[in-house]
């Protein structure tokens, strides 16, 4: 089980839910489950639309695999250091930034933060 919970000028107040870790669901997916208005476009992790701040709040975060489409969108627009490009690719460590349609969460409490217009289904 995590609690995530998400924080945005878009929304009144933050929103923490609970998500089951292994689900094969993505960032963008809970969000969208509990109307929380992450703004999205291609769900395939090409447009940057659904970037979030991805704060995670345990000492050891969990080993990810970055897909190489995240990590160019990322690189493109700018959310991703030199460093933490070789620390996820070496070490599957997470960076700061991630794309919600690409982020499977893990159980692990997170804090993440989005700005931009509201989703357009
Ligand atoms: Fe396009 Fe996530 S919705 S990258």
């Amino acid at each position: 089980m995590a609690n995530v919970t998400f924080t945005s000028p878009k929304l009144s107040r933050d929103v923490t839910v609970y998500a089951v870790a292994g689900a094969r669901n993505t960032l963008l997916d809970l969000a969208k489950e509990h109307k929380v208005p992450i703004p999205y476009d291609c769900q395939d992790g090409e447009c940057g639309s659904c970037l979030c701040e991805v704060t995670i709040l345990s000492k050891t975060p969990r080993a990810i695999s970055l897909t190489e489409k995240e990590k160019e969108v990322l690189k493109q627009l700018g959310k991703i250091s030199h460093d933490e490009v070789a620390n996820a690719e070496v070490n599957d460590m997470p960076p700061h930034y991630r794309l919600a349609c690409q982020y499977i969460f893990r159980d692990e409490d997170i804090i993440v933060k989005f700005d931009g217009d509201e989703a357009t289904p």
